[in-house]
């Protein structure tokens, strides 16, 4: 049996064609989503319908035939989980009960728990590894615990991190025990997640660029080292994906400090920076700006072919810098397949 695209490329494969696949890739922008969850009615509750969970993870593997799949869920289930109130306001994100103070920690659940919400997370992914094409790894994913208390502490998403950052600052023993428990939370569900057949895990810190460079190494790399070691404990040979968006340089020390064997690159990423610097340590994944699948033509063919031209010396997975919007075009990714696969 010849092994998987993706995790040949993950174990330091250099080939010929890349792995292909899309963060958000089942999304608003596919007709096929959009009515199967308009069948589910919200957003969690299609998150927490293993048949249809499993349905809009398979859509897009269906229509363009990627080379992987991921879990349809959310980064923030584990707060979901762990007791904080989680609704999502149609247009405006997700909204949630903050934690502030130790008075809040305190309230939420134990760790226990949590399986009583993830539970159909868990059935999902087995559903999954029963219904995908044999050559189509599934990914796991869950965000990371920086990225996960920001919305946590602030309620909602903001443009600047501004709550975590201040609660970082003003109570760092409260802080820290939240990054903790979202930590311990993390570990478990990821653990479960690969036990029901994950084959792949990655880790979303979309908001890793936030942090102020004195503290990325304690708030960004040590919570991610600790969950990186806590699965390899167990699945010594299970790769992981980091993605610490906006980290400028210190891509550099995330990926050597980690020991993730792959790594998702931002937008803003210069190439041959990352192929000289990251490649070397770990697969690299990315970066087509998704604004090129809103626009597509010409501009969409040739940024395409550059990305797989400046990561094409060494292990590398093509991928967007960030997920995939709900106004792009169908078509359009497509067309980034042709400029890919040839
Ligand atoms: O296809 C996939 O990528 C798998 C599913 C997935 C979703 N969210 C589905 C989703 C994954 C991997 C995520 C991760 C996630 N969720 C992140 C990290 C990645 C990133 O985007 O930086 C974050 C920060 C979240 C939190 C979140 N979820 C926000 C802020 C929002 C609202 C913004 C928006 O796009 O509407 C969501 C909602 C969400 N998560 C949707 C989907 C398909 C849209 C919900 C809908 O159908 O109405």
């Amino acid at each position: 049996m010849t092994e998987k695209l993706l995790l040949r490329a993950l174990k330091g494969e250099t080939l010929p064609v890349p792995p292909v696949w899309m963060m958000r890739q089942a999304g608003r922008y596919l007709p096929e989503y959009r009515a199967t969850r308009a069948h589910a009615g919200s957003f969690l509750d299609l998150c927490y319908n293993p048949e249809l969970a499993t349905e809009v993870t398979l859509q897009p593997i269906r229509r363009y035939g990627f080379d992987a799949a991921i879990l349809f869920a959310d980064i923030l289930l584990v707060p979901q989980a762990l007791g904080a109130n989680l609704t999502f306001v149609q247009g405006e994100g997700p909204r949630l009960s903050t934690v502030t103070s130790a008075a809040d920690l305190a309230k939420l659940g134990p760790l226990d728990n949590i399986d009583e919400v993830l539970s159909p997370i868990y059935e999902t992914v087995k559903m999954l590894r029963r219904e995908l094409p044999a050559d189509v790894p599934l990914i796991g994913f869950a965000g990371a615990p920086w990225t996960v208390a920001t919305y946590m502490i602030a309620g909602k998403g903001t443009p600047d991190q501004a709550p975590a950052r201040r609660l970082m600052y003003g109570d760092p023993a409260t802080f820290e025990a939240l990054l903790d428990r979202i930590t311990e939370a993390t570990i478990h569900y990821l653990l479960k997640q690969i036990e029901a057949g994950a084959e792949v895990v990655k880790m979303f810190d979309s908001w890793a660029g936030a942090l102020p460079g004195p503290v990325f190494a304690k708030y960004a790399i040590a919570p991610a080292k600790r969950i990186v070691d806590a699965i390899r404990a167990e699945h010594p040979d299970l790769p992981i994906i980091g993605f610490p968006r906006g980290a400028g340089r210190n891509y550099a020390t995330y990926v050597q400090a980690t020991g993730v064997q792959g790594v998702a690159l931002d937008t803003s990423v210069d190439p041959a920076w990352a192929a000289r610097e990251l490649q070397p340590h770990a697969c690299v994944q990315g970066n087509l700006d998704p604004l090129l699948l809103v626009q597509g033509g010409e501009a969409l063919t040739l940024a395409a072919k550059q990305v797989v031209k400046g990561f094409s010396g060494g292990p590398h997975i093509f991928n967007l810098g960030h997920g995939i919007t709900p106004d792009a075009d169908p078509e359009n990714v497509h067309r980034m397949l042709e400029a890919v696969r040839g």
